[in-house]
């Protein structure tokens, strides 16, 4: 069954085409990785899927549904890009913070995101009194919150530390395998997400390539997203 499906999606702003032509079909319990250079449109993408924004041509369909219909009864977890780096300053609690953006969430489910990230005994501090990594953990909490079957992240690695980021996607790999929910991330740490999702999509306005990472990950297609570069770290074992 596919989770989110994508057809013939335009989006531009001022005349120019910021995502063209688009067309994915997407699994439920895929783990996609997104690629591509910066501008090459991957938030948008995102946002485009959330409902946040819509397409100039095409459809986005959320478990067959148009994403305002299907977020009057589902929700879909997101990171926002650099959220934890931004947002800060706030006095609000790591607890005040996993409820906030919900009308109610059960304590169930409150508790098994605290539970997932692993910061239960942080519920009390502040968002100031935390680390980078710490404050991740916490956002990312609070994009599961509410136990959805579709869970979009912006870069959630970056400005993270090599512990933090295994330890973040040892816990995205249970979200997906024993929780069965579909993840879409995009990332630049491309090394590490070849060895992690099972599909990787390269965007550059347009879909540049879809599909199993080894195949992908060859120089020739490196060589259409990043034209610039001759090598590419995406051979670490
Ligand atoms: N609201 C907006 N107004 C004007 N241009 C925009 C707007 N939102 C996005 N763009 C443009 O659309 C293009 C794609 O932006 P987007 O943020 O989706 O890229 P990205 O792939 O996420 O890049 P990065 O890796 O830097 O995060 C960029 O050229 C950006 O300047
Ligand atoms: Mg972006």
């Amino acid at each position: 069954m596919n989770a989110i499906t994508l057809s013939n999606i335009d989006y531009f702003i001022n005349h120019s085409f910021i995502l063209e032509d688009i067309n994915l079909e997407i699994n439920e319990g895929c783990y996609l990785g997104i690629i591509g250079p910066n501008g090459a449109g991957k938030t948008t993408l995102l946002r485009l899927i959330l409902g946040i924004i819509k397409p100039n041509r095409g459809q986005v369909l959320l478990y067959g549904q148009k994403p305002a219909d299907y977020l009057k009864k589902e929700s879909v977890g997101y990171l926002p890009q650099r959220i934890s780096q931004t947002i800060y300053e706030f006095p609000i609690t790591v607890e005040e913070l996993v409820r906030s953006g919900y009308d109610k969430i059960s304590k169930d489910n409150f508790e098994w995101a605290l539970d997932v990230f692993r910061i239960s005994q942080l519920r009390k501090k502040t968002m100031r009194e935390l680390s980078g990594g710490e404050r991740q953990k916490a956002f990312l909490a609070r994009a599961i919150a509410s136990k959805p079957r579709i869970l979009l992240l912006d870069e959630p690695t970056t400005g993270i530390d090599p512990n933090s980021r295994d330890e973040l996607l040892q816990i995205l790999e249970i979200l997906n395998r024993d929780f069965c929910i579909t993840i879409l991330t995009v990332t630049h740490d491309i090394g590490t997400f070849a060895h992690e999702a099972r599909c990787i999509l390269c965007l550059n306005r347009k879909v540049v390539c879809f599909g199993d990472p080894q195949k992908i990950l060859k120089d020739e297609y490196m060589g259409m997203l990043y034209p610039e570069h001759t090598v590419f770290p995406h051979n670490h074992a």
